[in-house]
Formats: C-alpha cells, sequence, structure tokens
C-alpha cells in the first residue's frame, strides 16, 4: 500500500501521525511511506529521520494526497485540505464528524474510507485512541495547576507539597476515569492531598485500592462536591458523561466559598466543563478568573507537548494503520471488529448511526456495503 503522512495544518497543530518508527514499521512491511517535507518538525523529527526509517520526502501536501492509498493524519481535514481528497482513499484520523456537517459532505461526496480514530473501540467497549490523549491531560492538569497556583502566575501562592511543617495544598478531582487518575497520580506523585469524586462506586473502590491511603475518595453529589471544594486550592474538572454535555457539577455559587487564588483546571471542557463558569480557552489565552478563581480551560491540552502526544497517539494508532496496510480495507475490518467501529464514512454512505442521527442522515450499516 502506498501511505501518506501529511502536515498537519489546523492552527497551533504540532503533532503528526506516525513517527519515524511508524514508517520504518511499514516500510518493513514492503509498504511505501510518502512524507511531506517538514511533517515532523512541530513533534521534534526532522526529515532524515523519516528517510532513514525508510520513508520518502515529497516537497507538497498535493504530491502525498495524489499519490496514497492511505492517508495517516492527526486532526480532521479543514478546508485546504478537502480538495486534496480521492475517491476511494482510505483516511485514518481523527474526524469528530457528529457537529461538522461540511465534512462530512465532504466525505461522502468524494467518496471517502473515513476511518475516525475517536469511534474504536476495544474489547472493555472504551475508546483506545482517545485513552492516550485523556492520559496527557490528565497528568498535564496538576503540572498546570501547580504552575497558576504561583503567586507570579497569579494563584495563591501555594507550593503542591507543601513543607515539613507547612500542609500541602488540597487537590479536588472531580471525575475518576482516565484524566482523573493520571491527575491523581501526579498528585499524589507531588506529596498533595488529593480526594477524587466520582458518581460510579466500583470506580472509587478501584482507586482506593491503586492509590492505599494516599488519596480520600467521595460520592459524588452537590454537597459533598461544595464541600470538598470549599477548601480546594487545585480544583480539576475530568468528569465524563459518553456521547453528552459534561454535567455542571460546580456551580457559580459554589465558587464563591472557594478561596481566592485557588485554580480550576477543567479538563472537561471539550464537552463543555463540568464548572458552570467554564468556557474554552487557547493555550496563547489560556486563563480567566470568576469570583477570584483562576480558570485553566484549555480545550486541546496535548497540543502542548506535542511530540510527547504524537508518541503516545502513534502507539496506539500505529498496530490499527499496520492492520489496514498489511491485509487490505475489506479485510482489515472484517477481522477486526474494534477496527470496523471506526467506519464512518464508505463508498459515499454515512456507515456510524450517532454521526447519521445527529446530522439527519441516512444510515447504512457497514456490513451492507462490503458483503
Ligand atoms: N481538554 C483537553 O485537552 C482534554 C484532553 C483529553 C480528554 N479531555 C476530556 O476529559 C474528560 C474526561 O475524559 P476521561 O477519558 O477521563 O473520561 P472517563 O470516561 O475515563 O472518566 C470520566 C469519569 O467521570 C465520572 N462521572 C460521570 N458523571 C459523574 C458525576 N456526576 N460526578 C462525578 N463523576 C462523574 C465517570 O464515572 C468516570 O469515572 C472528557 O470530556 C474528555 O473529552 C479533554
Amino acid at each position: 500500500m502506498i501511505v501518506g503522512l501529511p502536515k498537519e495544518i489546523k492552527d497551533n497543530e504540532y503533532r503528526v501521525g506516525l513517527t519515524p518508527a511508524g514508517v520504518r514499521a511499514l516500510a518493513d512491511g514492503r509498504h511505501r511511506v510518502l512524507v511531506e517535507q517538514s511533517a515532523g518538525e512541530g513533534s521534534g523529527f526532522e526529515d532524515s529521520l523519516y528517510q532513514k526509517a525508510g520513508g520518502v520526502i515529497l516537497n507538497s501536501a498535493d504530491e502525498v494526497w495524489a499519490q496514497a492509498d492511505m492517508i495517516v493524519k492527526v486532526k480532521e481535514p479543514i478546508a485546504p485540505e478537502y480538495g486534496r481528497m480521492r475517491e476511494g482513499q482510505l483516511l485514518f484520523t481523527y474526524l469528530h464528524l457528529a457537529p461538522d456537517r461540511e465534512l462530512t459532505k465532504q466525505l461522502l461526496d468524494r467518496k471517502i474510507t473515513g476511518i475516525a480514530y475517536e469511534t474504536i473501540t476495544d474489547r472493555r467497549g472504551s475508546l483506545p485512541l482517545l485513552t492516550p490523549m485523556s492520559e496527557v491531560a490528565g497528568r498535564m492538569a496538576i503540572q498546570v495547576g501547580a504552575h497558576y497556583l504561583e503567586k507570579m502566575s497569579g494563584g495563591r501562592g501555594i507550593l503542591l507539597g507543601g513543607v515539613p511543617g507547612v500542609p500541602a495544598a488540597r487537590v479536588v478531582i472531580i471525575g475518576g476515569g482516565v484524566v482523573g487518575t493520571n491527575a491523581a497520580k501526579i498528585a499524589v506523585g507531588m506529596g498533595a492531598h488529593v480526594t477524587i469524586i466520582d458518581n460510579n462506586l466500583d470506580r472509587l473502590r478501584e482507586l482506593d485500592d491503586i492509590f492505599l491511603s494516599k488519596i480520600s475518595t467521595l460520592a459524588s453529589s452537590a454537597y459533598m462536591i461544595h464541600d470538598a471544594i470549599s477548601e480546594a486550592d487545585l480544583i480539576v474538572g475530568a468528569v465524563l458523561v459518553p456521547g453528552a454535555a459534561a454535567p455542571r457539577l460546580v456551580t457559580r455559587t459554589m465558587l464563591k466559598d472557594v478561596p481566592n487564588g485557588a485554580v480550576i483546571v477543567d479538563v472537561a471542557v471539550d464537552q463543555g466543563g463540568c464548572i458552570e463558569t467554564t468556557h474554552p480557552t487557547t493555550h496563547s489565552n489560556p486563563t480567566f478568573y470568576v469570583e477570584g478563581v483562576l480558570h485553566y480551560c484549555v480545550a486541546n491540552m496535548p497540543g502542548a507537548v506535542p511530540r510527547t502526544s504524537t508518541f503516545a497517539l502513534t502507539n496506539a494508532t500505529l498496530p490499527f494503520a499496520l492492520k489496514l496496510a498489511n491485509k487490505g480495507f475489506l479485510e482489515a475490518i472484517r477481522s477486526d471488529p474494534h477496527l470496523r467501529e471506526g467506519v464512518n464514512t464508505y463508498a459515499g454512505r454515512c456507515t456510524y448511526e450517532a454521526v447519521a442521527v445527529s446530522q439527519g442522515l441516512d444510515y447504512t450499516p457497514l456490513a451492507q456495503l462490503t458483503q
């Protein structure tokens, strides 16, 4: 198969769809990998590394898209990329089609086989290609929170771990899933007092087993959340209700009782946020205050650490990219039901029910088209 690796062109996107190790694995499988010049620059991979790994460097995105059977990317295509997509081409990337009518139309009109990272499943029914970015964002939440707690950054001037004779900061994490657990690991490691709040008691039991006596767990309720955040220095929003907007668990009224200069990192901002006063911010302008509490609500936190994020993402995506290249699309989806779940568009039809429903399109089960 000819595999194409274009440079990401979305604003402030420095990740790349394949590392040199990924190119090497594909090249070892006798696939030809076409890499757009400087595609990996933002993640610290020079063209020469891709060349050494067996890739061929091409001067322009147009050349890569024109020749490749399968394009491997990170972000969904944006307007300048639409015209480059060719009928029947495989597109393996994050797509997030549900809210994106124009991109969906483009993929259908151009009969692109669109495989979305975010809808590929695993044996437990979770979404393995979303997990790495939640791991990055969860760990970053504490790093970022510790930074903004410093006086010069606008916080209340508290060291997360305290020192002998001075108590450590109180960190309250709302949501004990992937983001919450990774945040807790770093916060515990830095010596903070950590409380995790979740409405899933079994999850709280697991967390209690993982962290032993190093954290406190609380069953989620408005009362307990209000009580916990009233003494918090750092609050991390890490709630997810799959397929729905995040519930607003911390209200503006509750914020009046949070200490001045405390910091909120609402990681769940990409689903609307679990703090009433959240609105999405960017890396260039990441924070704002409400009721004297500093809010950090960057919707694409992993973008700040593109090198780590590229490795983390491609560790999870490469096995699927290899399967697609080695077996071809039809055999690959027949042999792997989890990969099949990723197919959102095929042969001009929408093959992912939730996307079809959200856009009022006809849904066609993939099996009907691939028999
Ligand atoms: N901002 C970013 O850059 C970024 C990056 C990665 C992930 N995220 C977002 O972070 C959020 C969390 O992701 P995740 O992978 O940890 O999800 P997850 O499904 O692993 O965990 C979510 C947790 O929230 C809990 N929960 C649900 N309702 C609750 C309630 N009412 N009270 C308390 N807990 C509740 C669930 O039981 C679950 O344990 C998602 O919105 C995700 O999209 C944002």
